[in-house]
């Protein structure tokens, strides 16, 4: 796992959770120092609500570990697969990458990766939306090479996108997505490599709106967040949009939509009021303040209410 940020950690946990070993790396010491206690308080948070025991808890922990050298982990990685004992299943390894969203970086990481993994490992890139074809541009290997986009956080949301660069091989899809599963992910193939794959257009274009309501009066920020998730929010978890026109019915959406969708915002430019926020330096939780003011209490109960809510959602399934 290359990259122990937000996203690393979580990936991580999923598949130590899956009995897979996981050498976790980092260029920032101090982001590698705090991943055993991000790993321990969010499989406790498992364990409270029953997902997981104390003493699995411990044995997925002890699956993590962490290194600051890429090459040295890959090398240990070799040796590791080399001392298999006889007649045990060979091992594979993917290398999973989540460092920041920046084209440049990511290629640079990935041309590295094709010179010193074996071209039978995988080598996934967690981007939210940069393009596949382009990370792998030049590799001697560009067929090995997929999105996987995890949601965050990354242990509790089951999909991942699964997204097939120019060249990607059907069989590197094939065993991703077969590698996710058995780790109780739910892969969706993505065929074409669009920017932001499937779940961030349909999520930025429901932002674009929000915002454009907002900009214009019609709601306050508030108001608008609630009518998602005291609305139709609460049905999107159990009943995609598309279902959700059928059980209307595809007569009434086509009505609805000759007069509402001319209405919409359909800006390719940013909202003006994010600009503002973001030139004023107003970032959101990172700033404690965005859209909505924050104190540091109300950003730790709105992602414990977040994760409690995602946690009963698993327990479902
Ligand atoms: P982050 O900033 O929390 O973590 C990135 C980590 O990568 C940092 O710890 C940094 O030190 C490390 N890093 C940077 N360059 C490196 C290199 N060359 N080698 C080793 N480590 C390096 O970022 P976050 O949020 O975890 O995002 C990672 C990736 O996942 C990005 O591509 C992002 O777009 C994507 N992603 C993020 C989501 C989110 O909600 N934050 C959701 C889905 C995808």
């Amino acid at each position: 796992m290359v990259g122990a940020g937000l996203m690393g950690v979580g990936i991580a946990q999923t598949f130590a959770t899956a009995r897979h070993s996981v050498l976790v790396v980092d260029t920032d010491p101090e982001c590698l120092s705090v991943v055993p206690t991000r790993l321990e308080s969010q499989l406790a948070l498992l364990a409270a609500h029953g997902l997981t025991t104390q003493a699995d808890a411990v044995a997925t922990a002890g699956r993590v570990q962490t290194r600051q050298s890429l090459d040295a982990a890959l090398r240990e990685v070799a040796q590791a697969v080399r001392h298999l004992p006889d007649g045990s299943e060979p091992a594979g390894l993917v290398v999973i990458e989540a460092i920041s969203e920046d084209l440049a970086v990511k290629q640079d990481l990935f041309r590295h990766l094709d010179e010193v993994v074996p071209s039978s490992a995988l080598l996934w890139s967690n981007t939210s939306g940069l393009s596949i074809t382009a990370i792998a541009r030049g590799l001697r290997h560009p067929e090995r090479v997929c999105g996987t986009h995890f949601w965050n956080p990354p242990h509790l949301i089951p999909l991942v996108e699964v997204v097939r660069g120019e060249r990607t091989a059907e069989r590197t899809l094939d065993e991703t997505a077969a590698l996710l599963s058995s780790a109780g992910k739910t892969p969706v193939i993505v065929h074409k490599d669009v920017p932001g794959f499937v779940g961030n257009r349909l999520l930025h274009a429901l932002q674009r709106e929000a915002m454009a309501l907002v900009s214009s009066g019609v709601a306050s920020a508030e108001d608008v967040d609630r009518v998602v998730t005291q609305g139709f929010g609460r049905r999107l978890g159990a009943v995609g949009p598309l279902a959700v026109c059928d059980l209307a019915g595809l007569d009434l959406i086509l009505q609805v939509d000759s007069y509402l969708l001319s209405d919409l915002e359909r800006s390719p430019h940013p909202d003006r009021l994010l600009e503002e926020l973001v030139a004023r330096g107003d970032l959101g939780v990172k700033t404690l303040k965005g859209f909505l003011p924050w104190t540091k209490e109300a950003v730790d109960e709105v992602i414990e209410r977040r994760d409690t809510a995602l946690i009963k959602a698993l327990r479902g399934d």
